[in-house]
């Protein structure tokens, strides 16, 4: 697995329990290395390391999207598994590609985009689309680094200043009125079979998922039509592995494509206590042709919310004790550094409704922010 994070621990934890041996490329200050994980010390976009550690395994995958295409088409020449492959992985590292892809395939609908080249090119967009809109970073993004919602052409200006100073290269899209988000991951093996997890709810806070609900609050058919489409975009995008699928509700029953993500995914972290299989488990089952795993919820409800670095760059993991003694709280923490915003761990919450499993996860939750 390239990367080494908190997403490779967790599918290091998957990988114990059946017996598989999963090397984790990264720096031994990582949160899979922490874990001890099996590691390879070394960078995704090193060619000399991707080339070491496919020499040691049956099969490449990613827990991240920081890799060099062109060296992994390489791979695949000479016979590697990457999964997913290069052309699937493009999706993610270019996520203007992305909006193009999916903007090409009938039955998906995603927000007006266009590429940004110069100032004007985003004057041109507003004209037609109007205020606000969002200026995104086409790769390196996450947690909401990376997008800029602009109320006018001034604060698009000063956007376009901050993301060219950052060197990163820009696109433009209309501002989704959200009435809400979800989520939905699907898995799909080289042979085929596919299986789709339950739509969740996601919640934002200045761009960063800090919670999730199953069931949400968006009703049975929209739930029904995520899940359909997110089999039909892991068909159409020749996926072999997990993908998460963000998606915008809007008004009139809209359901857009935010996003997609070509690994496992915070808003699937839910389903390691709610389902049979966690994302982790079907992960690798998926990457490795193995069958997969039902995704039927085997609770109700439930919710997940995210551990973040306190303000007062205090460790949540000294307040372990206090979140335990939350009942039914399942507590994940990643051993990573405390930093302010930093996401560190998250707790979820099985219970008889999504209002109740939130409620006691994010009493969890803030004992170990120490939120009052
Ligand atoms: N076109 C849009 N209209 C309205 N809100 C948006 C739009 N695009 C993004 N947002 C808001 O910003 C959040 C972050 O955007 P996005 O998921 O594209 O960025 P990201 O930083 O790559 O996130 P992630 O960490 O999930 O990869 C969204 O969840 C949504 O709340
Ligand atoms: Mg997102």
């Amino acid at each position: 697995m390239v990367g080494a994070g908190q997403l490779a621990r967790m599918g290091w934890q998957a990988a114990i329990s059946l017996d598989l041996g999963l090397i984790c490329l990264g720096s031994t200050g990582d949160a899979a290395a922490r874990a001890g994980a099996p590691l390879l010390e070394g960078s995704g976009r090193d060619a000399a390391a991707v080339a070491e550690l496919a020499a040691r395994c049956d099969v490449l995958t990613f827990e991240h999207e920081l890799v060099d295409l062109a060296m992994l088409r390489g791979l695949q020449a000479r016979g590697v598994p990457v999964r997913p492959s290069a052309d699937v992985l493009a999706l993610a590292v270019d996520k203007l590609h992305q909006r193009r892809t999916l903007s090409e395939i009938t039955g998906v609908d995603v927000p007006a985009f266009a590429p940004v080249s110069e100032p004007s090119d985003i004057q041109t967009f507003a004209e037609r689309h109007g205020w606000p809109l969002v200026l995104k970073a086409r790769s390196g993004g996450y947690d909401g680094r990376g997008v800029w919602m602009c109320a006018d052409a001034e604060e698009a200006m000063v956007a376009l200043a901050e993301s060219r100073a950052a060197g990163l290269e820009l696109y433009v899209e209309q501002a989704v009125e959200i009435v809400a988000e979800l989520a939905v991951l699907v898995a799909r093996s080289p042979s085929g079979r596919l299986a789709v997890y339950p739509a969740v709810e996601t919640f934002q806070v200045d761009g960063m998922c800090r919670w999730v609900v199953m069931p949400g609050r968006f009703g049975d058919r929209v739930a029904a039509r995520a899940v359909e489409l997110a089999g039909t975009l892991a068909e159409r995008v020749g996926l072999e592995g997990l993908m998460a699928i963000e998606l915008f509700l809007a008004p009139g029953e809209r359901l857009l494509v935010n996003e997609l993500a070509l690994r496992t995914h915070n808003t699937g972290h839910l389903h390691t206590e709610a389902s049979d299989t966690s994302q982790f488990e079907q992960h690798l089952r998926a990457v490795l042709d193995l069958p997969l795993g039902t995704t039927t919820p085997r609770t109700p409800a439930a919710a997940m919310v995210n551990v973040v670095g306190p303000p007062d760059g205090s460790d949540p993991a000294s307040r372990l004790a206090d979140a335990l003694a939350v009942p039914g709280a399942c507590v994940h923490l990643y051993g990573k550094a405390a930093r302010p915003g930093r996401k560190l761990g998250h707790v979820t919450v099985c219970a008889a409704t999504p209002e109740a499993a939130l409620e006691s996860a994010r009493e969890a939750a803030d004992r170990l922010e120490r939120h009052e």
